[in-house]
């Protein structure tokens, strides 16, 4: 298989792309990714140097001419599409870049892969895109859309585009809605890696609100093979749902990270709460389960143990990653909570 992934230098593009070169020595892999702030391209530079079937593209998936150009010339059998912009709190800054990848982007790729006859394009999408939950209950596929973010909207609006290029003209997507992914190479500006470098640092952690807004969270590589396997024997049209069925609040995974740090949890410093802030997360997996044969593997404990001790042996990576874009938005955004 010819798979385009987009986005592949971002978090989840990354570990998505080592995890199914490992699994399928015998897929050329394509990865176009525009390298934002939030794509390191030496994640996979290895791979770039070493591997034959391992090609980077550096583009914009809202840029028609690029993307129709590269279906065609790497003859492309397939399409993940992670490329994104993925953060909450930038977009409720400024939606416009949101709107302008996350929306049209998204619709550009579909729109090319439908001229090109594409056999398989799989939209990776959110929970985010269900809205909030009270104490009880979880999402299932069934749920409305209900987005509070600008970033869960212009991620709703992609995934209501993919409906209705399946309803329309018959394009061959499918949707994964995942809950919070957390792992190695996630950028510092998410809660666990960010969490991580201020213990490191003796610096405050910043919790939200009251810190009891629950999250469901799942370890990268599991989320990875629920892609991989919606890749392969998904229902064309169908959206699914993963989770990783482990809820914590924000302050307990804080505390996880204080804890196995060995740092005092005098450190954590409840801040301004994020506006339009969505209580509670829970996936309902059990349609993936069932046709996917999908469950998480990776209990909450160990992959916390396991990313932790991945940021300390890299805290290179970190230190890269983190340039002068990101340092100005994390100041500004500071002294707005602070004021
Ligand atoms: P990320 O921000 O770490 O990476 C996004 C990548 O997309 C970066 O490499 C960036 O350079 C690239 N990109 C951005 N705009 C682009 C454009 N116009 N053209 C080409 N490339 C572009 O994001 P992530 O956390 O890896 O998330 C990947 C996808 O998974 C996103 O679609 C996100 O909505 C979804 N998702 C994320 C999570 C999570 O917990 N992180 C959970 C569920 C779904
Ligand atoms: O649920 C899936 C989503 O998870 C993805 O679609 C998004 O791309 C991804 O960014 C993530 O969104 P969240 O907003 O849930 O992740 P974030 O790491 O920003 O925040 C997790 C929780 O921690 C959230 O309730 C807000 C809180 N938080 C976050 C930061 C950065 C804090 O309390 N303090 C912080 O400094």
């Amino acid at each position: 298989m010819k798979l385009l992934i987009t986005g592949g230098c971002g978090f989840i593009g990354t570990n998505f792309i080592r995890l199914m070169h490992r699994s399928h020595s015998d897929w050329t892999l394509i990865n176009l990714d525009k390298l934002t702030y939030a794509g390191n391209r030496n994640n996979l530079a290895k791979l770039e140097q070493e591997a034959d079937n391992y090609h980077f593209i550096q583009g914009d998936i809202g840029d028609r001419e690029l993307v129709r150009s590269v279906l065609a010339d790497y003859k492309i059998d397939a399409i993940v599409n992670f490329a994104a912009e993925s953060h909450v709190d930038r977009s409720i800054n400024d939606p416009s870049p949101f709107v302008t990848t996350n929306i049209q982007g998204a619709q550009n790729l579909m729109e090319c892969a439908r001229n090109h006859d594409i056999e398989r394009f799989v939209h990776v999408s959110t929970d985010e895109v269900y809205g909030t939950l009270g104490p009880e209950g979880k999402f299932k596929e069934t749920t409305p859309l209900a987005p509070n973010s600008p970033y869960s909207a212009s991620k709703a609006g992609a995934d209501l585009m993919a409906r209705a290029y399946f309803e329309t003209y018959g394009l061959p997507i499918l949707i994964t809605r995942c809950s919070n992914n957390y792992g190695p190479y996630q950028f510092p500006e998410k809660l666990i890696p960010l969490m991580f470098l201020n213990a490191k640092n003796d610096k405050s952690l910043p919790v939200y609100g009251d810190g009891l807004n629950i999250r469901d969270w799942i370890y990268v590589d599991d989320h990875c093979r629920g892609v991989e396997l919606t890749l392969l024997k998904g229902r064309e049209g169908q959206a699914y749902n993963f989770g990783g069925n482990a809820e914590e609040t924000n302050i307990n995974v804080v505390k996880t990270i204080l804890h196995i740090l060995g740092k005092p949890e005098s450190l954590i410093s409840f801040v301004a709460d994020r506006p339009g802030h969505d209580k509670r997360y829970a996936m309902d997996f059990s349609l993936a389960k069932q046709e996917l044969g999908f469950s998480p593997s990776v209990d909450f404990a160990q992959g916390m143990k396991e990313t932790i001790a991945w940021y300390e042996k890299n805290a290179k990576w970190l230190e890269a990653v983190q340039n002068g874009s990101y340092r100005n938005f994390m100041k500004d955004w500071y002294k707005e909570r602070k004021a």
